[in-house]
């Protein structure tokens, strides 16, 4: 058998978590208990990335879409991060530097103190980048780089016609950060779904048919195997 091409440093790799709802429907369960064990794989996934050398992982948690689902089921949601948030706190220990993507405005107090205080304690870490996505949305991000850059136009720091594509990118939630090589979405969906929209603009996207929930490392070494063997051109031949 072949062996696997399982290269993974410097990667930066994007993560959409789907199928948490479908893994509990199958099994009779809530839809909260495949958030659960979503969680799980999560964190999981996070530490098998650290091992084996990623440079930079982003979860897609929630989006700004999320909020139309049941009240219950965002209730829970908005648990589990609580709940895997203070366990954010190993992190520390691993030494990921943690970023939180997304719009805080909406989210309860003790959420965003929480969020702030792990990005603050782990700001200075020098392993894997992690960025977890609350209340994400990839228009909504471009659209406040945009306003941004608008109040400076209108302050007069800024002529419209010096705007760079670098300017737009320092101000997105991932300002600074380098851009995705690969998005994986597992559960057989082929969608971006307004995740990291501009930042994707040279991803290759990896589509997987394992729900998130049964998402495992060897998924993972599969994944990566089937980007490393593709050919990236940025638009050049
Ligand atoms: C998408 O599956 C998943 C979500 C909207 C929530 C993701 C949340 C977690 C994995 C839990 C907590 C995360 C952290 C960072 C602790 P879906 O519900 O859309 O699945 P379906 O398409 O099968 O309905």
């Amino acid at each position: 058998m072949q062996q696997l091409d399982t290269r993974a440093e410097g990667l930066h790799i994007g993560f959409i978590m789907d199928g948490n709802g479908r893994w509990a429907k199958k099994r009779g369960l809530p839809r909260t208990a495949g958030h659960k064990k979503g969680a799980q794989v999560f964190q999981d996934i996070v530490r098998y990335c650290n091992q084996i050398g990623v440079e930079s992982a982003s979860f897609y948690a929630f989006s700004t879409e999320n909020w139309k689902r049941p009240e219950n089921e965002v209730e829970s949601i908005m648990r589990l991060f609580k709940e895997y948030l203070i366990k954010a706190f190993d992190y520390k220990k691993e030494n990921n530097r943690v970023c939180f993507l997304g719009d805080r405005t909406p989210l309860s107090r003790d959420l965003v103190q929480m969020m702030e205080e792990i990005e603050e304690g782990t700001k200075n870490n020098t392993g894997m980048t992690l960025n977890i996505a609350i209340n994400y949305g990839g228009r909504d991000e471009i659209t406040h780089a945009v306003r941004a850059l608008a109040q400076e136009v209108q302050q007069g720091k800024l002529a419209p016609e010096n705007i760079t594509e670098q300017m737009i990118s320092d101000r997105l939630y991932t300002g600074g950060q380098k851009d995705p090589d690969f998005i994986l979405r597992p559960s057989g969906e082929k969608r971006l779904s307004n995740f990291l929209l501009w930042q994707s603009a040279y991803a290759e996207f990896v589509y997987m048919d394992v729900l998130w929930p049964d998402f495992t490392r060897h998924d993972l070494d599969l994944a990566i195997d089937e980007y490393n063997h593709r050919t990236r051109r940025f638009g050049g031949i």
